[in-house]
């Protein structure tokens, strides 16, 4: 409600003034007027502190779509927003002071670092406002290995931005957003700047808000009980248990879960590009 409807409203005398017109306090002046100093570590509300809400998975990804294209901001806001923006639309407080244009950084992989896609990290991201890392671990274990062994993207609206007709989905095996990018563009010969790529991205975004958000609404109806059904790869339980993680090996230097094989299986892409580029 804007300044000039409040005044009208005051304006009115007895009745709509009073609690009423306290309550008509722009939310913005009044959280920085509420604001009082805390204490080191402290957090509003505690510690992971906020109440999740079942939230439906269709809607979800449509706002997810729809968030991806918002100004750009594209999709790690895309996945987040359609998460924790739809729970603002619906119940309002706390989750409507979330300044949700922060996850954008996730656009690229983190400012156009093509590190971690950010549709994960946005995933992750509202799994953290709820769950702390006992509990959210499985169900990030769940959503990633989802995103690196499916065919990708599947979402395809009616009122599609662009048209992804003559491209085919691929299988990322990564959770990088270099990895699952360039392996698209270079299956279908299309440039990582193109309006297609993007388009793409806004899909997997919706997919990965769906998915995310199945696994959401399980973890809140299943609580400390939900149990995903992630299993490791081969090739990280072939390298990792036991090597390459395995304490007292000799050779337990391999951080992350991720899967070994697409940047160790010396593959064409592989080689040493620096010297003798084909
Ligand atoms: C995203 C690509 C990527 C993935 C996935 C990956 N690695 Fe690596 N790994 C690298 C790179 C790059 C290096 C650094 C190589 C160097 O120093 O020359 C490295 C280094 C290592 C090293 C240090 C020794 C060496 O050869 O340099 C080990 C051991 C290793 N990785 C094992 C693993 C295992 C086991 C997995 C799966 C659990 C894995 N890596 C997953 C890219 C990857």
């Amino acid at each position: 409600m804007d300044l000039n409807r409040r005044q009208i409203l005051c304006g009115l005398g007895g009745i709509a003034c009073g609690a009423a017109c306290a309550g008509l306090i722009n939310p913005k002046e009044d959280a920085h007027a509420a604001s009082e100093k805390m204490q080191r570590f402290q957090q509003a509300g505690g510690d992971f502190g906020w109440k999740p809400h079942k939230l439906d998975v269709e809607a979800v990804q449509k706002v997810a779509y729809e968030a991806y294209h918002n100004k750009g901001y594209a999709c790690g806001y895309g996945v987040f927003y359609s998460i924790v923006g739809s729970l603002a639309e619906q119940y309002g407080a706390p989750y409507n002071q979330f300044p949700f244009s922060m996850l954008e950084v996730f656009k690229g992989g983190i400012s156009d670092w093509g590190t971690i896609c950010g549709c994960l990290g946005g995933a992750a991201s509202a799994y953290a406002l709820f769950w702390g890392r006992k509990e959210r671990d499985a169900m990030v274990d769940e959503l990633f290995h989802w995103y690196s062994t499916t065919n990708l993207p599947i979402y395809n609206p009616a009122d599609a931005k662009v048209s992804l007709d003559k491209t085919k989905p691929t299988i990322a095996e990564s959770q990088l957003c270099h990895i699952s990018v360039s392996r698209w563009c270079a299956a279908n010969g299309i440039g990582e700047k193109s309006k297609e790529r993007s388009e793409r991205c806004a899909r997997l975004t919706a997919d990965t808000a769906g998915r995310a958000c199945e696994i959401f609404n399980a973890k809140i109806e299943k609580g400390k009980d939900w149990k995903g059904t992630y299993v490791a790869p081969e090739s990280v339980k072939k390298c990792a248990d036991e090597c390459h993680k395995k304490p007292g090996s000799g050779s337990d230097w391999a951080k992350g879960h991720m899967d070994c094989k697409p940047c160790h299986d010396g593959g064409k892409a592989l080689q040493n590009h620096y010297v003798n580029h084909p």
